[in-house]
């Protein structure tokens, strides 16, 4: 790992999937003052973290602007009053000439930027990879421009989380594990549990060695990818499997949750890509479920792995309807499993121990016969509790939000 940072997986809030282009002052604020409010920020989720499109080009200097239109008393002041709130600012930019939305990119400008985002005490940087000018098709290119802006942000001498936004391009899970923090597997996500959509031909299936950097790639997709590249994750080096769309619409309840706790198992960083405004008590049910987030806050970071998929019938192509079981190790001697049923019918689904604690090099460890379970959806903040909360009627209930880090396996949480 590149610094002390990330240890367990980034959590936070970031504009894009809801708000892609319109950010400014407000948004960000008033966000961040609704999250504290409904317990989000106490139970973890601490970076905000503003996307493309808030700056306008560079001053004579060649310094990045902030656009004063929409961020009226600059960013340090945005940094101040989030840092004042328990929150820590997150910013965006692009290993290119230009972001992905056409504004000014840092490539050849890395030091001077990482500069000015250290003098707005900026604490993360998420950077993107459009417009590179062609420095990509190989690891040692791709790396080389990315790891450019770690040394800057480094020099800089602040605290910064570097998260590489490079959409699984040039196999990063191979290598960016001393450049980032974390970094993109997949195309972008896009707010549906399996629709398949051509600018996502990239459907896993191809295994290990597929890399294409699309979008519109839906719940499944990205899953079915992830299950060749996650294991490479570590403590300070994560696989993202991008912005949750949790509480945006495009799925149902079910699809949710599916989507949260694989999320949360393959040791994804948690980014909510939500409208605080208009989101409802299940997402927000579904967002603080303080034993999922504890799964993926575990401090042994260990993500699980796919011990078995099955399609059901021969229609069951790129993850609609198929069937699969994920397992792995929890610090602590506990074991996390999961049955996955992405089909629109109850099914019946067991795993066998042999099954759980299978092992690639064929060498079974030993199992233990006796082991007590729990369902890590029945114990949780019900949704009429979360009701009561957003309407600001009820508060976060007592105990479920401190540092979700120190919960422990054994009372209760998880198997
Ligand atoms: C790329 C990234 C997205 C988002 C947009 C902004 O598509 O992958 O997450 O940052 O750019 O333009």
């Amino acid at each position: 790992p590149i610094n002390d940072l990330a240890v367990t997986p980034q959590m936070g809030w970031n504009n894009w999937n809801a708000f892609a282009c319109s950010v400014n002052e407000h948004l960000l604020l008033s966000t961040a003052e609704k999250l504290a409010a409904v317990g989000l920020r106490d139970i973890g989720y601490q970076y905000i973290v503003l996307d493309d499109c808030w700056s306008l080009g560079r001053d004579e200097m060649g310094n990045l602007r902030y656009d004063p239109a929409k961020f009226p008393h600059g960013m340090k002041y945005v940094a101040d009053q989030l840092h004042s709130m328990g929150f820590l600012f997150g910013m965006y930019s692009d290993a290119g000439s230009y972001t992905c939305a056409r504004y000014a990119g840092s490539l050849g400008y890395e030091e001077q930027d990482a500069k000015t985002f250290a003098s707005w005490d900026v604490d993360y940087l998420k950077y993107d990879n459009c417009f590179n000018e062609g420095l990509s098709g190989s690891p040692k290119i791709t790396a080389e421009r990315f790891r450019a802006m770690k040394h800057a942000l480094k020099s800089t001498g602040r605290s910064i989380l570097y998260a590489m936004c490079n959409w699984g391009e040039d196999y990063p899970w191979k290598w960016a594990h001393t450049i980032a923090n974390s970094w993109r597997m997949s195309g972008d996500i896009y707010d549906s549990f399996d629709r398949p959509d051509p600018h996502c031909p990239c459907t896993g299936e191809e295994g290990y060695d597929c890399s294409y950097a699309g979008s519109h790639c839906s719940v499944m997709n990205i899953l079915n990818k992830a299950a060749y590249v996650v294991h490479t994750s570590m403590p300070g080096a994560w696989n993202d499997l991008d912005m949750l769309e949790v509480g945006n619409g495009g799925m149902d309840y079910e699809e949710y949750k599916t989507h949260f706790s694989m999320w949360a198992a393959l040791k994804s960083p948690l980014l909510m890509g939500n409208d605080v405004n208009t989101i409802d008590a299940k997402a927000i049910s579904i967002l603080s479920n303080p034993a999922v987030i504890a799964i993926n806050q575990d401090p042994a970071g260990m993500p699980v792995n796919r011990m078995w998929r099955y399609y059901v019938n021969d229609t069951d192509v790129y993850g609609q309807g198929e069937i699969q079981m994920w397992s792995g190790a929890l610090s602590g001697g506990d074991q996390v499993v999961i049955l996955l049923n992405a089909g629109n019918s109850a099914r019946m689904m067991n795993a066998t121990l042999e099954e759980i604690f299978r092992h690639e090099t064929g060498i079974a460890p030993e199992i233990k016969e006796d082991w007590d379970i729990y369902d890590l959806w029945a114990n949780r903040m019900d949704e009429a509790t979360a009701q009561t909360i957003l309407d600001g009627t009820g508060v976060a209930p007592a105990g479920v939000y401190y540092n979700v880090t120190e919960l422990s396996f054994k009372d209760g949480l998880a198997a």
